[in-house]
């Protein structure tokens, strides 16, 4: 059998069954001598018609099966008589007829509803089944960053397209830019620019065959991306203020020439769904935003004490965070070590002027005054409440003074007992420190080096050599990495471009 005949044939398979049946009871009832008795037979193909085909090609079925007897008892009225009259037989077939006519229309109109009810229940299951997808990533993905790529990803699927971009309005700059497009770069866009730009401004859902018949698309990205934008359907997300906070644009409706009003619908439930996850992201981000400036605040208080230490902790947090990016610490990590190295020497505070600022070597009481400064940093921080994830925050960095061969202050912690983050923020703090200016001559043991920074290459020096005894190595390591880099970040400004270049000349 060729394709195209078995196609037809798989396509039509009911038909052709039911047809089966109705010609072979028709031909049954022609060889049949009494053929009035035989007449109910043909409820067979039309009960079965009425289950696969519905209403109207039952009916079509049940006046073939009437002509067709009409046919017979025409051709052959005697095959029909059994003690009857003519007009009996007429009456007979009447009713008959009417019955068949009758059966096909009441069964034919109840599978009809089935099947519409069926079609309707599918539907309907597959769109709860698209929203429980989206919104089981909005319960279970917290991290905003890789939730919206997430349901965009979803959203993309669900409507059957090619891609899908969410722009975020930002009024303030008014411009519009895409937290999440697929395939392609972010964009930032004028606001009131093309077809999101209207989209933005009216409010209005733009659906159409063809994006490039609309006079205000720009073409602009289609050319440059060799893509061909044809079916879009643009839609505004609105918070619950009723404010417009951004646009959802889906291309290509990948089944069909564009997006039908089903589609339209679908979307507009998953919209909902996006505006709720954007603005608990831009209330993340405000709270996030507003706990590091008052976490960067407390920190420049602490420097500001004295005129010199100005930028310290905000500089050991820089170092700390290139080290931890060298040796591959994820972001949680990182940001537990960004949240220690600012606040690292918060401790400070308590420790009377008269030390802190004093110029000179310490005597032992001072000595011991200032060495409580870590100690002093814990209270403080246990005091505070950091969120769960920030907990380690008091303890790392209460660790910064302790050494991996046990005799740091102020516990004499060694190597395995000391958080990572705390030997990161150790070698990180006495680079800065030995690399800083101070208006209070420096000391080496007995030996007085002066006010200015110590050269790099004593510095390289001291790191090295304390590689193993007062810092862990690997962490000495991944620093001397990063070194050149942590130098760029400053040079001309902390670090003036001589003080490098005497360092340089000497690799
Ligand atoms: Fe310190
Ligand atoms: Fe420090």
């Amino acid at each position: 059998m060729g394709k195209r005949k078995k196609n037809y044939f798989v396509k039509h398979f009911e038909q052709i069954f039911v047809l089966t049946v109705l010609v072979s009871v028709s031909i049954i009832n022609y060889y049949i001598p009494y053929k009035l008795a035989f007449l109910n037979f043909y409820y067979l193909p039309i009960l079965i018609a009425s289950y696969y085909l519905g209403r109207n090609q039952t009916l079509s079925g049940a006046i073939l099966c009437i002509l067709w007897v009409v046919i017979y008892a025409y051709l052959s009225p005697e095959s029909f008589f059994f003690e009857q009259t003519r007009s009996n037989l007429f009456y007979n077939i009447m009713a008959w007829g009417s019955f068949l006519i009758l059966a096909g229309i009441i069964l034919g109109n109840a599978q009809d509803n089935n099947k519409q009810f069926l079609k309707n229940q599918i539907a309907l299951s597959k769109k709860l089944a698209i929203h429980l997808a989206v919104s089981s990533g909005l319960n279970s993905e917290m991290d905003f960053d890789t939730l919206f790529p997430l349901i965009i990803h979803r959203l993309t699927e669900a409507m059957k397209a090619e891609r899908t971009s969410l722009f975020i309005i930002d009024e303030e700059n008014q411009e519009m830019w895409t937290k999440v497009a697929e395939q392609i770069g972010e964009i930032r866009l004028p606001l009131g620019e093309g077809v999101c730009g209207r989209v933005a401004e009216t409010g209005e859902t733009i659906n159409v065959k063809d994006a490039w018949e609309l006079p205000y698309f720009s073409k602009e990205f289609d050319l440059k991306y060799n893509f061909r934008t044809k079916s879009m359907l643009c839609m505004p997300i609105t918070n619950r203020a009723g404010k417009r906070i951004g646009i959802i644009q889906v291309i290509n409706k990948l089944e069909g020439e564009y997006f039908n009003r089903e589609d339209q619908e679908l979307l507009q439930g998953l919209v909902a769904q996006v505006a709720i996850a954007l603005e608990n992201s831009f209330l993340m981000d405000e709270l996030e935003v507003s706990f590091e400036s008052s976490i960067r605040t407390l920190s420049a208080t602490v420097d500001a004490k004295h005129p010199l230490t100005a930028g310290h902790s905000l500089r050991v947090t820089e170092y700390a965070l290139m080290i931890a990016r060298e040796i591959n610490l994820d972001k949680e990590e990182q940001e537990i070590i960004k949240y220690s190295a600012l606040l690292h020497d918060i401790g400070k505070i308590g420790i009377h002027d008269s030390v802190l600022l004093k110029d000179g070597p310490f005597s032992p009481e001072e000595r011991a005054e200032m060495n409580t400064h870590p100690a002093k940093t814990e209270t403080i921080l246990e005091k505070f409440h950091f969120p769960a994830r920030l907990k380690t925050v008091p303890f790392i960095a209460a660790c910064h003074h302790e050494k991996v061969n046990g005799q740091g202050y102020p516990e004499g912690l060694k190597d395995e007992q000391l958080p990572l983050g705390s030997k990161i923020l150790a070698v990180a703090d006495v680079f800065d420190a030995l690399t800083s200016p101070r208006e209070y001559p420096k000391y080496d043991g007995e030996k007085k080096l002066g006010f200015n920074p110590m050269p790099l290459a004593k510095v390289v020096s001291i790191l090295k050599k304390e590689r193993g005894h007062q810092f862990d190595p690997n962490i000495v390591d991944a620093f001397l990495r990063i070194l050149p880099n942590a130098l760029e970040l400053h040079r001309g400004t902390h670090f003036p471009e001589e003080y490098i270049n005497k360092y340089t000349e000497t690799l």
